[in-house]
């Protein structure tokens, strides 16, 4: 069975691409390159030794996907290509809209033409905004305060339209929580562009001496010790979550919400502990001014995606910690030589 994966040289969409071969997939990858590199794939097709089908083309591009899609039989897409910093979609939105918004409008084109009707979407815990309570079950209301998180609200909704006015579509979101690690081998990794923006590669670059000092983002926060709580999960659990998804999607019709995090949530100060223990490495840190538009306390109800998927993350914050600094020791310039 063929799956097209959008934004598979990406950081989530590597390691689900390596997951998809091992599970006897055939993979054919679109992605523009913006945030990521061809690297990551050759290392995948070395690990597995498989081959992937690669396309350097901008989900944009209706001709290019066209031809793609003309190629391939395709059974089913897996849909990761978009920008997400959150920072920078507040002073570039029309970029992010353009991008993300309108991409996947022609990437749905193509798919309709070529009577491909299976679709895994990357959606994003960010939909819930500030949530009334935690654990997060999938009912809760949705909301979003920055450009970011209302394209994954939007796409939420116009993939949900699609199918209400094609009834053979079949629409999975996956929501997810805070990805991190790497794969066990350290081959493939999150490979931010410039100072990293989210905590995880932030603390292994302090870790590895290229930043002096994390900054954690305020100590006032009502949770156990003041600091914001998240619910990180693995990266191979994540990927794993998504060939759960295709496999669920097979046989049905509809549009399939999931919440993908593992449950539990950790502070800062707790991923920092849990760091230097799994790693023998300590992480210096100062207390500063809490960031803007950051919530206290974020993490999932991981109930539904067990009990219909069949799904649950395995691996845990030691694992995550260990595989995040052996990529980062490995790699200490990313996919760059
Ligand atoms: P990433 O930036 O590593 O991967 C995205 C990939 O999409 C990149 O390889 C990029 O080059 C490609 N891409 C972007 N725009 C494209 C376009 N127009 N045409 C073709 N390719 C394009 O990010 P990631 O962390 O792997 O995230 C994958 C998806 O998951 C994204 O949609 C993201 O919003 C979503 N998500 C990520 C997180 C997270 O914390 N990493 C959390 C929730 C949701
Ligand atoms: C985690 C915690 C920070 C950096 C973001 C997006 C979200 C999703 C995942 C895509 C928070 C604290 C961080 C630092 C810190 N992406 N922190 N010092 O904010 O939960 O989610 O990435 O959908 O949409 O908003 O993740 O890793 O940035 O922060 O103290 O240098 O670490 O305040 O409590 P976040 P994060």
């Amino acid at each position: 069975m063929k799956i097209l994966v959008t934004g598979g040289a990406g950081y989530i969409g590597s390691h689900t691409v390596l997951l998809l071969l091992e599970n006897g997939y055939e993979v054919v990858v679109v992605d523009n390159l913006s945030n990521s590199s061809y690297e990551s794939l050759k290392r995948v097709m070395e690990i597995t030794g498989k081959t992937v089908d690669f396309y350097e083309c901008d989900i944009n591009d209706y001709d290019k996907l066209d031809e793609i899609f003309s190629i391939h039989d395709i059974n089913s897409v897996i849909h990761f290509a978009g920008l997400k910093a959150v920072g920078e979609s507040v002073s570039i939105p029309l970029k992010y809209y353009e991008n993300n918004l309108t991409g996947t409008f022609t990437l749905l084109e193509v798919m309709i033409k070529h009577n491909v009707k299976k679709i895994v979407f990357s959606s994003s815990a960010t939909v819930y905004g500030d949530p009334h309570k935690v654990p997060i079950t999938e009912d809760m209301p949705n909301s979003a305060t920055n450009p970011y998180g209302r394209t994954k609200l939007f796409l939420e909704q116009i993939l949900s339209d699609v199918y209400v006015s094609d009834k053979e579509f079949s629409v999975s979101l996956l929501r997810y929580f805070n990805p991190i690690g790497a794969h066990e081998s350290g081959r493939i990794g999150e490979n931010p562009k410039g100072i990293p923006n989210n905590l995880m590669p932030y603390i292994t670059q302090v870790a590895s001496g290229k930043l002096q000092q994390l900054s954690v983002f305020g100590n006032d926060y009502n949770t156990h010790d003041g600091t914001g709580v998240r619910d990180y999960i693995h990266v191979m659990d994540l990927s794993m979550g998504h060939l759960k998804a295709i496999e669920y999607i097979q046989d049905k019709t509809g549009v399939f919400v999931h919440n993908l995090g593992t449950g539990t949530g950790y502070s800062v100060l707790d991923l920092v502990k849990a760091f230097e223990e799994a790693n023998g490495i300590k992480v210096p840190y100062q207390i500063v001014a809490r960031r803007p538009g950051d919530i206290a306390a974020c993490y999932a109800d991981p109930g539904k995606a067990k009990a219909e998927l069949g799904w649950q993350a395995e691996k845990n914050i030691v694992d995550m910690c260990r595989d995040a600094w052996n990529w980062q020791k490995q790699n200490p310039n990313g996919y760059e030589a």
